[in-house]
């Protein structure tokens, strides 16, 4: 199972696909029925697309799997009644599986089929999404019902969030303890640290400053610096997220605490909580479809 995409709806869809390519450093890969779609230098077709709407909105993180996986989700999304519903991708690489709506509105899409493309050059492009962070009322439902019925895993539990694995790398996912259910932030993985540092300095050529880092998280161990982006969500350069083994002991939040005054490993950056929150409330979830049973024909 791997992280691939997250589909989201907002207005001025074209003036946020030019901040990804001009600033934030993503290449465009097609406009397709006034959606824009925006890649990595990876193998995937596209990472973030982005459709006129006249408000904000996510309307889906898409996940790509075996066919023999989908059939185990299909099964268990139906035993457990969640909302979901047969799909035939129409973005770049097709594909077909299910969409399926979580505990408080998360919209999870998984695919198998989904085509890739050749790798492109360029040491500043992101390679591909690292994570994808939701906030929750409760986050302990969700953390358990993507391990119940998804198969996740949990990583790491803190006083602030629970950390999802869908693989070998940390966490792909996240539920943040937030009291309300929403985007918390889209993570870009970088090709290394310098990648990262040269990011936040490209920003800076723009007048922007990180809302939080540069740093190094607790859980997963991997490099940050987040910047809320001029089209509302707050969005993440990261690189070297830890890779953890099938049997990684989930840790708990008694065992992630820092030293007073420390939010992070390196201790030197300051973090702007009340702008990220605000930033983090503007994405919400919302299902433009009507549940089906999944052993429906697709449509
Ligand atoms: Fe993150």
């Amino acid at each position: 199972m791997k992280l691939r995409s997250i589909e989201l709806a907002l207005p001025g869809a074209a003036e946020a696909a030019a901040f990804l390519t001009d600033i934030w450093g993503m290449a465009p890969a097609e406009v397709r029925d006034g959606t824009h779609y925006l890649r990595g230098s990876g193998g995937f077709p596209y990472l973030v697309a982005l459709e006129e709407s006249p408000d904000n909105h996510v309307r889906s993180t898409t996940f790509i799997c075996s066919a023999e996986r989908l059939e185990q989700l299909k099964a268990r999304v139906s035993a457990a009644g969640l909302p979901a519903m047969p799909v035939i991708s129409n973005d770049p690489g097709g594909g077909h599986g299910i969409i399926v709506e979580l505990a408080e509105g998360e919209l999870l899409r998984f695919l198998t089929d989904a085509g890739e493309v050749a790798p492109i050059e360029g040491e500043d492009l992101p390679v591909k999404l690292t994570h994808v962070v939701f906030n929750s009322v409760d986050a302990e439902v969700t953390a358990h019902l993507v391990e119940d019925t998804l198969g996740f895993r949990v990583s790491d539990r803190t006083r602030g969030m629970v950390f999802v694995r869908c693989n070998d790398s940390h966490h792909s996912t996240a539920f943040a303890r937030a009291g309300f259910a929403s985007l918390n932030h889209i993570a870009f993985e970088m090709v290394d640290m310098d990648a990262v540092m040269r990011g936040i300095g490209r920003l800076r050529d723009h007048g922007m400053v990180p809302a939080w880092g540069p740093g190094r998280h607790g859980p997963g161990a991997n490099v940050f610096a987040y910047f809320i982006a001029p089209f509302g969500p707050v969005v993440e350069f990261s690189t070297a997220v830890e890779k953890v083994p099938e049997d990684y002991r989930a840790g708990t939040p008694e065992d992630w605490t820092w030293p007073e005054g420390r939010i992070d490993q390196w201790g030197m950056s300051d973090k702007d909580f009340n702008a990220l929150r605000e930033a983090e409330e503007r994405f919400r979830h919302r299902r433009d479809w009507q549940p089906r049973p999944l052993n429906e024909e697709q449509a």
